[in-house]
């Protein structure tokens, strides 16, 4: 049964994911941010799934929730680092301060953190897979998504030199879901996210796909085929 630590699991990508794995036989451990969500997704996947509140920007949140999984659970065969967030659509000059650097605290340094406190157990096992939500916008870009754009630039390097730290048996990637309808989408394209898959289309094609990610694939930039 490999175990799934997966952050942003409260809706969108994260919760379709936690429900496609578990339904593949993975034991899940999710955090988001959103108390009756996790508790409605824990009452739909059962009691060998773990989810709880987590601000994935907290260094300190994520070092106490590691403990306390690591006690319990075995290092994660796949660390998946999905939550993020995306800025109001504006042009980056208009982008608040705290807006910035709250994206930022979240896409980037949340990514970094669960890094921080789940690999070292994983790097003892010389075993498990770290996928990094990226995005197209990791390799291009759009006006009015600045901020969000820099911080999935960020991922794709961030990743790609973990990479490179990782001993033989492990892989990190970062991953382009696509495009799918999800809050956030709907956020950037508005009634335009209509025309995309839902995310719980994409699961079923995303979760299958991430399954057979192994050291062959370290350091690869990966998109999920749709
Ligand atoms: N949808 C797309 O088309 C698309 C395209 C390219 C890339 N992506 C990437 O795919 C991933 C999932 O996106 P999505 O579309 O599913 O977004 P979404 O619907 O907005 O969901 C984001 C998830 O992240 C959680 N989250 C946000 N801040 C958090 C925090 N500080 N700590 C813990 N959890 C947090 C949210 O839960 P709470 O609010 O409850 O914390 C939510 O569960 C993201 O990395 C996104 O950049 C999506």
């Amino acid at each position: 049964m490999p175990t799934v630590v997966i952050t942003g699991v409260s809706r969108g990508l994260g919760r379709a994911m936690s429900v496609e794995f578990a339904k593949a036989g993975c034991k899940v451990i999710g955090c988001s941010q959103s108390v009756s969500e996790l508790a409605d997704l824990h009452n739909e996947l059962g009691e060998s799934h773990r989810f709880d509140v987590v601000d994935v920007a907290s260094d300190t949140a994520v070092a106490e929730w590691s403990r306390e999984i690591l006690s319990q659970c075995a290092a994660p065969d796949f660390l998946i680092n999905n939550a993020a967030v995306i800025n109001a659509n504006g042009s980056l000059w208009e982008i608040p301060a705290e807006q910035f650097d709250r994206l930022t605290a979240v896409n980037i340094n949340g990514t970094a953190n669960t890094i921080r406190h789940f690999v070292p157990a994983m790097v003892d096992n010389r075993s498990g897979v770290i996928v990094n939500f990226s995005s197209g916008w990791g390799k291009s870009v759009s006006a009015h998504v600045a901020p969000y754009c820099a911080s999935k630039w960020a991922i794709e390097g961030l990743t790609r030199a973990l990479a490179e730290e990782l001993p033989t048996g492990m892989a990190a990637v970062p991953l382009n879901p696509g495009v799918i309808n999800t809050k956030m989408l709907q956020s950037c394209f508005g009634s335009g996210a209509d025309l995309y898959p839902s995310a719980v289309e994409w699961a079923k094609h995303a979760v299958p796909f991430i399954l057979q990610i192994t050291a062959a694939d370290n350091g690869r930039s990966l998109t999920v085929p749709m």
